[in-house]
């Protein structure tokens, strides 16, 4: 119900250096409508800090490190991104923070839906209450 997960990207190395392709609805669960990225993130600062009640995406860190706190009700999980083929995979309903972005850190978002502020919760205790709501136990 609440999904985050870990992929693995080929890196097609020669002499020439390294090439990762990933294709939507082949090598992650979703078609890809939006892509994104962000840099130049200054120490200390943290972002991200909302949920999405319908947005797949995939994140991947091409150049540096960053640290994604993820959060669903009561499971919390830290996930370090350090490698331009490693991807995290975040479902609809997980809250995500981004923290420690390396100096040059480069992070890449792939979305399966183009831009929608109404698919955003910005506020945690509206996000924990909305979760109460839909997800009752
Ligand atoms: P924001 O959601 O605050 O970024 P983060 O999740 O990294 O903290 O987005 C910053 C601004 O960019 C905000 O005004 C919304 C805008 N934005 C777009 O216009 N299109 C997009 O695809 C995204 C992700 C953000």
């Amino acid at each position: 119900m609440f999904q985050t997960g870990s992929f693995k990207f080929r890196n097609i190395s020669d002499g020439r250096g390294n090439l990762t392709a990933i294709e939507g609805g082949v090598d992650i669960p979703f078609d890809i409508k939006r892509v994104y990225y962000i840099t130049k993130v200054g120490e200390g600062i943290v972002r991200g800090a909302h949920s999405h009640r319908a947005l797949h995406q995939v994140l991947l860190c091409l150049e540096g490190s960053v640290r994604i706190r993820v959060f669903h009700g009561e499971d919390q999980e830290d996930v370090w991104l350090r490698s331009p083929t490693e991807g995290l995979y975040i479902g609809p309903w997980v809250w995500r923070e981004m923290y420690d972005f390396s100096e040059h850190a480069v992070l890449l978002v792939l979305a399966s839906e183009r831009y929608d502020e109404a698919d955003y919760i910005r506020d945690h205790d509206a996000y924990l209450a909305e979760m109460k709501q839909i997800f009752p136990d």
